[in-house]
């Protein structure tokens, strides 16, 4: 099923979504009329706990459809029955995904009538998880979301924000329009059965395993501050994306962005410079390693447990440096083939990026220029210049997923080199 031109983006697609138990159901709500703005029908199910937060009404008001809420409601089931539902959907959308919710996805559970609809379709799945930050942490949360993604589960954000707790974090439901954006994104895949989730366009780096970084890191000040950066992990994820459509095994560690995951890419979630360490070299053994992330070079000699409060004109706060992950992975030559750094630079950009080629013993390095408008941090287009040791190669300023799709091919050349 392919949109026609100037057609609403999602026009004709049949979407279910299932509300999870949170406090972001409220967001579900605008969810559904934009959804419904991108002319997607949607048909909503909600959990036991999603209808302690919103009531069905609401729902039904907005989706102008009935809400699904139960097994075993014999009217509902007489009327279209849950396999039915199930195999009604062209994609099955959960938002917000808690917790719960993705660990009885992740086992399997048919527990109620969310979880049986998601075990029951043959529909692609997305999932935009929303709750506590350290749940989103907890090593339990993480295993099965990568259990859902190595399923191909479309996984989007969580964000980083203020939570309902008053606390900060990882774990803010994303924006609607981020949600259909990524959805229509997704476009392609929904309703065509056909379609695999994943079509590589290469097989170039066929048979390696792919390590990328991407994103910024925060490092905690206290409860509620954190020092952070501007990358937006657009680069780092145009280049999962590349990789993985010439066919390599890719694992993306990523720092706190608001961007989807690629199809076909294993995704890990981190926050601190500490963890983007911890899970790069849990990840290892690789075939090849791109360090695309802005880590901090520095993080706090100690989180304040309690927020810092104002007291003189002036504050201190006293750091220490991080270990620098890429000079640490290139140290480890047990499996890797080619080791690649980014150098984000604002001056003198062949003198700093050949320093860093020559001090963290690289392989290859991508130098951009950060601080310009058109390039760098946050923006959609890039431009970059290649250093080897014995040589170099200039790319043009053009959109990043260009940029990877080209940086790509020369991984691949210098592998063979
Ligand atoms: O995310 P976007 O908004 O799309 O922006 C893309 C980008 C500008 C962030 C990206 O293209 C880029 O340049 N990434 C590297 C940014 C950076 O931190 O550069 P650096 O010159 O400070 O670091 C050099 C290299 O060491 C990088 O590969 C970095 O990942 C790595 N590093 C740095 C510090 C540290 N403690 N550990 C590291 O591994």
């Amino acid at each position: 099923m392919t949109a026609t031109r100037n057609a609403p983006p999602l026009q004709g697609k049949r979407l279910l979504l299932c509300i999870g138990g949170g406090i972001a159901a409220y967001k579900a709500l605008e969810l559904v009329r934009r959804l419904r703005e991108a002319g997607a029908q949607v048909q909503v199910a909600m959990t036991a706990g999603a209808q302690q937060f919103v009531t069905p009404l609401s729902f039904q008001a907005l989706s102008g459809l009935p809400v699904r809420t139960s097994l075993w409601d014999s009217a509902a089931e007489q009327a279209m029955g849950h396999i039915e539902l199930a195999r009604w959907a062209d994609r099955v959308v959960i938002a917000p995904a808690t917790a719960d919710l993705l660990a009885r996805l992740a086992h399997g559970l048919a527990d109620d009538l969310v979880a049986t609809l998601c075990l029951a379709t043959t529909a692609p799945l997305t999932v935009a998880p929303a709750m506590n930050h350290r749940m989103w942490l907890h090593p339990a949360t993480q295993a099965n979301l990568q259990t859902l993604r190595q399923r191909g589960v479309q996984v989007i954000g969580p964000v980083d924000g203020p939570l309902a707790e008053g606390e900060s974090g990882p774990g803010r439901l994303s924006e609607p329009e981020a949600i259909v954006a990524a959805l229509v994104q997704a476009g392609e895949d929904i309703g065509d059965e056909a379609a695999p989730a994943f079509a590589p366009s290469g097989e170039l780096l066929a048979g390696q395993r792919v390590l990328i970084s991407a994103g910024p890191t925060y490092e905690d000040l206290d409860p509620v501050r954190y020092l952070g950066n501007r990358s937006s992990g657009k680069m780092g994820y145009a280049l999962a994306a590349a990789a993985a459509a010439q066919g390599a095994q890719v694992v993306l560690v990523s720092g706190p962005v608001s961007l989807a995951t690629p199809p076909g890419v294993e995704r890990i979630d981190v926050r601190s410079a500490a963890q983007m360490r911890e899970a790069v070299l849990a990840a290892m053994p690789a075939d090849i390693y791109i360090g695309a992330a802005a880590v901090a070079d520095y993080t706090p000699v100690k989180v304040a447990a309690q927020k810092i409060k104002k007291s003189g004109q002036s504050l201190t706060l006293e750091f220490v440096r991080t270990p620098d992950i890429l000079a640490e992975v290139a140290a480890q030559t047990q499996s890797l083939k080619l080791v690649v750094g980014f150098a984000a630079e604002t001056h003198d950009i062949e003198r700093y990026a050949r320093a860093k080629l020559t001090d963290k013993r690289l392989d290859l390095i991508i130098a951009n220029q950060v601080g310009v408008a058109d390039g760098g941090f946050e923006s959609d287009q890039n431009a970059a210049t290649a250093y080897w040791a014995d040589g170099e190669r200039v790319f043009p300023a053009t959109s990043k997923t260009r940029l990877a799709e080209q940086l790509l091919e020369l991984i691949a050349q210098r592998l063979q080199a």
